[in-house]
């Protein structure tokens, strides 16, 4: 059970903090500011990016096994998540590195064919019941509050064979699903995510080839994979109101990812309007159906999507139509608004970039996208550093769907190729948490909880293990892959120990002394 103490802490987490926010330690600047009472400090990860045994104790096989099978050379280190950082075995060191971390709150996901070993509900694995039982009931006497994502992109393979989120049924087998997860862990479990990032998930795993299930559908999948994420999100809202909220009182919300698109150059108003067009058409398309008053796809979207598909000839638009019934579901369906956010593009308009495919979310939505060569890339070839973003992001959000709406930061952090002397990492989570601070006391955002990404390495899809996302570090050639804090653990620690950020706690050593580390 949920000490009661805590859930009153998760209400205060999720209603009026913004009040408390603007009075509160809001003198002298970011280093000065604290993180309000009741701020949710956590981490987050995906049991795909973990769990490993991938096919033990009846575990059934998730499209990204599938995927990564037949395709061995998806990732540059021919890797793939069979064994991953192991935390089906080694979830009790996980629970003890959160522990140490001092945060309250994990965020994790359940791997839906661990737990659905054929994706349906006729189904259900003693083994994965007992797997998730067991790794929250060790969170609860560690006094941590789980935060748990149903969908972290491992769809049953069965289901994938069907078409995956293409096929309307899928609202239905995702709805008695996540029926089976409130039925079984809806007593501790207050707080749920449906699903994490499905922008990532169907622009690149059904939209292009970069992601599994690699369908590159290029302008007809992704929008079938949208429209079809979103109303198995609002079927699962639904369902939790009527069948569970009245007992287990707790919320469900969606996880959105968005970069910050900044004009390329902030003095041309054909850059700010490109930079705006690829928000609504990026964020705005599952944030606007849900957050927004009017409810339903953005116009700008619906508009250019609409009459883009008519001159290439199709019959209908390749954005499919919400009724207004589904209209009404979308609308609300939402108990905060999760948001994860790692990096900046520098925004202008175009009308053919060779990177893209035609049709495609990219051409339709006619936006180019660069980084500026001045910010420090540490790692992954699409990550550079611009913690600004990160505030006008927040802002971005508050203005376009409300301060009532609580955002919590379910994801954010630092990509790079290196080990535990991670001193980028630390000063990255520094400049990123003061700019959220900033939105917070400066610009009154309704910011109630922050997530990093993520505890420990991991398999980071695409990149296999050669980015590095880890507060801590995995020795992922040793069999007990042997877990280690890193320098962003120790700062992280002591940010949520102190609840203020102190950019001098952790210095930079000279070039002289780090090339003796
Ligand atoms: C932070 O606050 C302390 C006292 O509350 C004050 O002495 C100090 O000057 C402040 N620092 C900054 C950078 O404003
Ligand atoms: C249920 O799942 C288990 C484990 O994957 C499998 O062995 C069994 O055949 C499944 N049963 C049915 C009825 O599909
Ligand atoms: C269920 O999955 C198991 C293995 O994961 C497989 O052996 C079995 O045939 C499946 N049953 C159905 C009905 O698909
Ligand atoms: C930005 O746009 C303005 C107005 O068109 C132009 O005068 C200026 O040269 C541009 N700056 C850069 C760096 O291209």
């Amino acid at each position: 059970m949920l000490s009661s103490s805590r859930v009153a802490l998760l209400g205060a987490a999720l209603t009026g903090l913004s009040l408390v926010c603007s009075v509160r330690g809001a003198v002298g600047g970011p280093s000065n500011y604290s993180f309000p009472d009741g701020f949710m400090f956590g981490v987050a990860t995906a049991a795909y990016q973990i769990e490993g045994a991938w096919n033990e104790d009846g575990k059934g096989e998730s499209m990204w096994d599938t995927f990564l099978h037949k395709h061995p050379d998806y990732t540059p280190d021919r890797s793939n998540a069979d064994v991953a950082a192991d935390s089906y075995h080694k979830y009790m060191d996980d629970v003890a590195m959160i522990k140490d971390l001092g945060v309250e709150y994990y965020r994790l996901s359940i791997s839906w064919p661990r737990l659905l070993p054929n994706g349906t509900d006729n189904n259900i694995s003693k083994a994965g019941v007992r797997y998730y039982r067991k790794l929250i009931k060790e969170l609860q006497s560690a006094n941590i509050t789980p935060v748990v994502t149903l969908f972290h992109w491992d769809l049953p393979t069965p289901l994938m064979d069907l078409g995956g989120w293409a096929n309307p049924i899928m609202v239905n087998y995702f709805r008695d699903y996540a029926r089976v997860a409130f039925n079984l862990f809806g007593d501790v479990v207050k707080i749920w995510t449906t699903m994490n990032e499905p922008h990532q998930h169907c622009y690149n795993g059904y939209g292009s080839d970069y992601f599994a299930p690699a369908i590159k559908s290029h302008g007809v999948g992704e929008y079938l994979c949208i429209h079809y994420i979103l109303l198995a999100h609002a079927a699962a809202y639904h369902l939790y109101d009527q069948e569970f909220r009245p007992n287990q009182k707790g919320k469900v919300g969606i996880t959105l990812d968005a970069f910050w698109a900044k004009p390329k150059n902030n003095s041309k108003p054909e850059d700010i309007e490109a930079a705006e067009r690829y928000l609504q058409m990026h964020v705005g398309l599952f944030a606007h159906p849900i957050y927004s008053k009017e409810g339903d796809y953005p116009d700008i979207a619906r508009k250019r999507v609409d009459s883009i598909s008519l001159h290439e000839g199709y019959t209908r638009s390749r954005l499919p139509t919400f009724s207004p019934e589904e209209v009404n579901a979308l609308r609300g369906s939402s108990d905060f608004f999760g948001l994860n956010h790692y990096t900046t593009f520098l925004m202008s308009p175009s009308s053919w970039e060779k990177t893209w495919l035609i049709p495609s979310l990219d051409s339709d939505t006619g936006v180019k996208l660069e980084q500026d060569a001045k910010w420090i890339k540490p790692g992954a070839e699409w990550f550079s550093i611009y913690p600004q973003g990160f505030r006008k992001l927040i802002n971005w959000v508050t203005n376009q769907y409300g301060k009532e709406i609580p955002i919590i930061i379910t994801e954010n952090g630092m990509s790079d190729f290196g080990g535990i002397n991670d001193y980028l990492r630390v000063s990255y989570y520094n400049e990123y948490m003061a700019q959220m601070l900033m939105a917070i006391y400066e610009d009154g955002c309704n910011v109630q909880g922050y997530f990093a990404w993520t505890l420990m390495d991991d398999f980071e899809w695409k990149d296999g293990y050669v980015s590095k996302f880890g507060l801590y570090y995995v020795d992922f050639d040793s069999p007990e892959k042997t877990r280690t804090p890193k320098q962003s653990a120790i700062n992280y620690r002591e940010i949520v120990r102190t609840r203020r950020i102190n950019f001098d706690f952790i210095k930079k050593p000279s070039p002289a002394q780090f090339n003796k580390l």
